[in-house]
């Protein structure tokens, strides 16, 4: 396994729209586990290919629900339906040291193909709802501060520009 280095927001790939992945090839997998433990690393709860300069379908996710490991790993998801909206506060790792509150659906139906190649369809609420929309949007090319309103993002990409000048970011 090894930790791949993560993209940054300014960096076109993060608004490019993803291709689906044709077949679960042992060069996915060994992508897909190689996500994983950058995100351990990182350390975080979701990383979307995107982010490691991948413009595929695939995102790996781990709330660590109960304080264990239990990763998830979506090929080609899509979220089917949502319900019910609510604000929390969100980050990424593509952002670092950024936090700001967005609303999601509370719960979400969605669809994906696992690693065996299975399609599966989950019903997920809360935080595991909120990964879910966070990193199946980065696969569309869209990133958290896209639901903020324009002054607010104005005000995150004034910060961000401010972190590139001093070489912090
Ligand atoms: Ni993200």
């Amino acid at each position: 396994m090894a930790i791949l280095e993560i993209v940054k927001y300014g960096d076109p790939i993060l608004r490019k729209k993803s291709e689906p992945i044709k077949e679960i090839t042992d060069d996915v997998v060994k992508l897909a586990n190689d996500m994983l433990e950058t995100m351990y690393a990182a350390p975080g709860v979701g990383l979307a290919g995107p982010q490691v300069g991948l413009s595929l379908q695939i995102c790996v996710i781990d709330i660590v629900p109960d304080g264990k490991k239990k990763p998830i790993v979506l090929i080609n998801p899509k979220i089917i339906s949502g319900q019910d909206k609510y604000e929390g506060e969100e980050g990424c790792l593509s952002f670092p040291k950024i936090f700001e509150k967005i609303k999601r659906w509370q719960k979400i139906e969605a669809e994906y193909i696992d690693l065996d190649g299975n399609l599966n369809r989950v019903e997920v609420d809360g935080f595991l709802a909120k990964a879910f929309q966070h990193e199946i949007d980065h696969l569309d090319g869209k990133v958290f501060i896209d639901y903020l309103p324009s002054w607010k993002r104005k005000l995150v990409e004034k910060e961000i520009k401010r972190r590139k000048k001093g070489k912090n970011w």
